[in-house]
């Protein structure tokens, strides 16, 4: 501790010397094996050869242990009415096309059908018109589309739309199913060895940017999803959980231009303020 006593950067100094006391605190409890740290010293090695570009083994570990989730809601504290956050995850990597409300975001339509609608508004139940609503999510199969190039379409399950004039949005698309996290790598290893199951329950990510408020980064989990109890990365919020509520009226399925029954997914968004907190 007293080694680092003098770094310069107080930030830096605390971390480097709460790093060091907890690290310690660690070894002394758990009195590892030289084989031990061996295998630890492996296990993160191949943890940086299974990262590249695309492919983020290290934010996955984040992920598994609670960190992510940890250091996300530190970040983004519960504020009134506000909606709660959630982590990014690994699959908002192309930019989302552009889409008119009421569009589609399913280019295949063999799932599911169902519609996902509500409002964007300021804490004090202000609408808030012109937010930019990024939206992504797997498919009926639990695949993104950048998961399957060769089966389905670029951008499949993405769009980015605006709210209209009374912060309103809706969009249609499939009903995603749960999925596993990526297992072929260190952190798949460790969940197997751990006898952890690697699934996330059913979800669509949003991403809600508002002039004048913090952008929010969440999802909305499909109630009474598998594993909706036992996420593999710890990110389901209990306000966040949505009911998609099965539809068989023809008027209503005309309106959003569906033939058939749907599900319907209702889900305001409540921006913060800048400057809040
Ligand atoms: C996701 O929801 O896309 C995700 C989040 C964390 C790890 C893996 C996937
Ligand atoms: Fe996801």
């Amino acid at each position: 501790m007293e080694s680092y006593a003098d770094t310069p950067d107080p930030r830096l100094r605390e971390l480097v010397t709460s790093l060091v006391r907890h690290l310690h605190a660690f070894v002394i409890q758990t009195e590892p094996s030289i084989a031990e740290w061996e295998q630890a010293v492996r296990f993160l090695t191949a943890t940086g050869h299974k990262s590249d570009d695309e492919r983020q083994e290290f934010i996955l570990l984040s992920d598994v242990l609670g960190i992510s989730m940890l250091v996300e809601t530190i970040n983004n504290r519960k504020f009134g009415s506000a909606t709660e956050s959630t982590v990014l995850g690994p699959f908002h990597v192309v930019t989302s096309p552009r889409k008119e409300l009421g569009d589609t975001i399913d280019a295949v339509g063999t799932g599911p059908q169902c519609v996902v609608e509500g409002r964007i508004l300021s804490v004090d139940g202000t609408p808030l018109p012109g937010a930019q609503i990024d939206v992504w999510q797997a498919n009926d199969q639990g695949f993104y589309d950048v998961q399957q190039p060769d089966v389905q379409p670029r951008a499949n399950g993405r769009g980015l739309f605006t709210a209209d004039q009374d912060g309103a949005f809706w969009f249609r698309t499939v009903v995603p199913s749960h999925y596993p996290i990526p297992t072929d790598g260190p952190v798949g290893t460790l969940l197997l060895a751990t006898s952890r199951h690697p699934y996330r329950p059913a979800h669509i990510h949003f991403i809600v940017a508002a002039t004048g408020h913090r952008t929010l980064t969440t999802h909305i989990f499909v109630a009474g999803s598998p594993y909706i109890e036992s996420d593999a990365v710890f990110a389901v919020k209990k306000s966040l959980i949505t009911e998609f509520v099965p539809v068989d009226d023809p008027g209503q399925a005309a309106r959003y231009g569906l033939d058939g029954p749907f599900r319907k997914a209702s889900f305001d968004i409540v921006l913060q303020p800048d400057g809040t907190s």
